[in-house]
């Protein structure tokens, strides 16, 4: 056993069967100890709903937390925001274009205040944004110049509704998320920069997620995947037409797939 990096996302990754985080969270804290094996987070969420997820669930203090699909890094429990990956994403940004041209789009409504970012711009769309709309979208932004890229994940309305929403009457249904975000960084950006400084080689780190915004933690990677067992269908098929050796897809869902890949990939004991 060594050191190594775990990269992973919070919802329906790492938390989803509390009874799974525990009993892989004893095991990472062991490791942490033993041979100074790094935890970080990489989550949609803002740091407001970062600190209202670890209110509500029994999360690791993570040695380094990345928040909003990458655009944000904070060092540890001191909340200090990473300024020189601020500073680098700054350059070719117009957060206000960005929102004025979104505008002529209707079906796009806004996620929260919480979630609007510095260097994110998010969107709900009840039903599946129509192809020529999301490159009709993509394209407006692009002429203006914008140096961007639009994320696309899909998130259960129970946890939309969680952030203050009224979708569906009670009814479980899966609604469309879109993050704008600046070219220079998504959540596989900001992986390979926080694992630079911590100078962790590529084959001692290992990235986990479920969802459309995790695609960039493991598109055109040399760091080793687990996708968990309960990934959402963006995902699965992108996996299925981008295959990589690297890459396991785990049996188990939750945090429970994250421990059969770690151990899959040796990182973990069996
Ligand atoms: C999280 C964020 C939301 C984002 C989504 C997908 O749910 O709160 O703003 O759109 O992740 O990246
Ligand atoms: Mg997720």
């Amino acid at each position: 056993m060594k050191q190594f990096l775990l990269v992973s996302d919070l919802d329906y990754t790492l938390v989803g069967d509390d009874q799974a985080m525990a009993r892989l969270n004893q095991q990472l804290e062991q490791h942490r100890e033993q041979y100074k094996t790094k935890i970080v987070y990489s989550t949609g969420r803002s740091l407001f709903l970062y600190k209202k997820l670890t209110d509500e669930k029994a999360l690791l203090e993570p040695d380094v937390l990345i928040c909003a699909v990458g655009t944000e890094i904070y060092y540890s429990s001191s909340n200090t925001l990473d300024s020189k990956w601020s500073d680098h994403l700054s350059e070719g940004w117009d957060r206000d274009l960005i929102v004025e041209i979104s505008k002529a789009f209707p079906e796009l409504k806004p996620q929260p205040e919480s979630e609007q970012r510095p260097f994110k711009v998010s969107y709900f769309n009840e039903k599946e944004i129509s192809e020529k709309c999301l490159s009709d979208l993509d394209s407006g932004l692009l002429e203006k110049g914008l140096d961007i890229q639009i994320i696309c994940s899909f998130g259960s309305s129970t946890h939309i509704n969680n952030l203050g929403n009224n979708y569906e009457n009670g009814k479980d249904v899966e609604i469309q998320v879109l993050d704008i975000l600046p070219r220079k960084a998504n959540k596989g950006m900001a992986m390979t920069f926080v694992r630079e400084n911590l100078e962790i080689d590529i084959e001692q780190t290992v990235a986990c997620g479920d969802s459309g915004n995790d695609i960039a933690l493991f598109a055109d990677k040399k760091e080793k995947g687990i996708i968990v067992g309960n990934a959402k269908q963006e995902l699965l098929k992108w996996h299925e037409a981008n295959p990589n050796p690297n890459r396991y897809l785990a049996k188990a869902q939750f945090a429970a797939g994250i421990e059969e890949g770690l151990q899959h990939f040796g990182f973990l004991e069996k």
